[in-house]
């Protein structure tokens, strides 16, 4: 069964508290780890973006999950389909914190097909791209 994919965007709880964002991140961390599901959650402050992959039946619990969290709201889905190849391997989920410029960026960028191609002079041209752009040189330190 191929992978396939999802990404949202939310508006985080405004009393979130940095324990309280560790504590969810873990429990997707187990939760995806169990089920295959790996991905990442851009935090910018008060916006969350969070893509995910792996195999239907785990993704499709996986992002329940996350949709039924009090934690943020006013979730909408980005996009959602198949993916050949996983795009983000490297964590079952991880967050990470971004500039408040990143999530405007990666809104106004083109999802379909969760596209990778490669850069076109430099600059990344798909929302994927822009994601993997940022997560890959974290993956690559690690
Ligand atoms: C931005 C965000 C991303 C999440 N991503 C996942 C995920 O990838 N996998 C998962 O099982 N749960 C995910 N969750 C759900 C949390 O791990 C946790 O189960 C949930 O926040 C607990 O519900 P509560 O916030 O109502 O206490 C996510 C939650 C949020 C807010």
């Amino acid at each position: 069964m191929p992978n396939r994919a999802v990404v949202f965007v939310s508006e985080a709880r405004a009393d979130l508290a940095d324990p309280t964002l560790v504590a969810i991140m873990a429990d997707a961390v187990r939760f995806n780890r169990d089920v295959g599901v790996s991905g990442v959650t851009l935090f910018d402050g008060s916006r969350f973006l969070a893509y995910m992959e792996g195999p239907p039946d785990g993704l499709d619990v996986a992002f329940s999950r996350a949709l039924g969290a009090s934690s943020h709201s006013h979730l909408i889905e980005l996009a959602r389909g198949r993916v050949g190849q996983r795009r983000v391997p490297y964590w079952p989920m991880r967050l990470v914190n971004v500039e408040a410029g990143t999530l405007p960026q990666l809104l106004r960028a083109d999802w379909t097909g969760f596209v990778q191609r490669v850069e076109q002079g430099g600059v990344p041209a798909t929302a994927m791209e822009l994601l993997t752009s940022l997560v890959q040189p974290l993956a690559e330190a690690a």
